[in-house]
């Protein structure tokens, strides 16, 4: 009789936990190796401190809110990741956060991440900017799950202005604004997918500089990308006037919760 209770329970724990049906996990990749030329400064923006941490603490705990995430991947620069592995093993994440060497272009560092992500033989692979803390984990699953449907989705936002295609400073046509997207992170796609269209960039011989998104790699192979609509709080923090943007959003979303704890 209790035999007969342990293997019920044996195959309901199986079920539940996905032990046996070969269930894969979601994999994220953060490139964080950029210089922040545009920025400026001494320090790379992403290491800067903001709302009581990193930027790209407060990305990376997004990660570990979303429980589509299975593991994390940072590329970091090389001379960074003695340092910033101590400030990760401090905040102290569950899920387990992997530190690589990124490359010269941000196409380079996802190839090294890539590589190594390899290791967790991953469904999904979530690539996400390292400067865009304000992602939610909603979005971060709602992505990942366009992605399994589809193969490939990202988070866009609609133009609002009107597009321009201008040539030696003259306008050559209008773009129709309901057609238009704004890119933004995170890009997920199954993770063959993306390995199959890094290849084929590589064979194909597209330098690295020209590929500032992942979905393009994807678009060359003629695969379908979902459009997941995205926030504009979402926002890529590039220039000093975005980080100033960025502290105020932190302050609202404190303001926010002290709020809410005190309702
Ligand atoms: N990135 C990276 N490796 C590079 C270049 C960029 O991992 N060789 C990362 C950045 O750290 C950032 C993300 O890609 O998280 C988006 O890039 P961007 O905002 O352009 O950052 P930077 O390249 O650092 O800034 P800039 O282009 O102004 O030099
Ligand atoms: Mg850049």
């Amino acid at each position: 009789m209790r035999i007969r209770w342990l293997v019920l329970f044996l195959l309901l724990f199986s079920y539940t936990h996905g032990v046996g049906v070969n269930k894969k996990m979601n994999l994220a990749i953060i490139p964080a190796a950029g210089s922040g030329s545009r920025f400026g400064g001494e320090v790379p923006k992403q290491f800067l401190v903001v709302a009581g941490a990193p930027i790209l603490i407060h990305t990376l705990r997004r990660f570990e809110e979303c429980t589509e995430i299975g593991a994390m991947i940072v590329a970091l620069p090389a001379n960074e990741i003695d340092h910033f592995g101590e400030v990760v093993r401090q905040a102290g994440f569950e899920k387990p956060v992997r530190l690589v060497a990124g490359g010269a272009e941000r196409s380079d560092s996802i190839r090294n991440a890539l590589v190594a992500g390899r290791d967790y033989d991953p469904e999904v692979v979530a690539v996400h900017d390292a400067v865009r803390p304000f992602v939610t984990s909603h979005q971060i699953a709602a992505v990942v799950a366009r992605a399994r449907e589809v193969g490939a989705a990202i988070l866009a936002l609609p133009a609002t202005d009107t597009i321009k295609e201008v040539e030696a400073g003259l306008i050559q046509r209008t773009l129709d604004r309901r057609r238009i997207y704004r890119a933004q992170t995170p890009q997920a796609f199954r993770f063959d997918l993306l390995w199959r269209a890094n290849e084929s960039a590589r064979a194909d011989g597209i330098p690295a500089a020209m590929t500032t998104d992942d979905a393009l790699l994807v678009e060359r192979l003629g695969c379908p990308i979902a459009i997941v609509e995205g926030s504009p709080q979402n926002l890529k923090i590039t220039t000093p006037e975005d980080l100033l943007l960025a502290a105020s959003l932190f302050q609202e979303m404190a303001g926010r919760m002290g709020r809410e704890d005190h309702e």
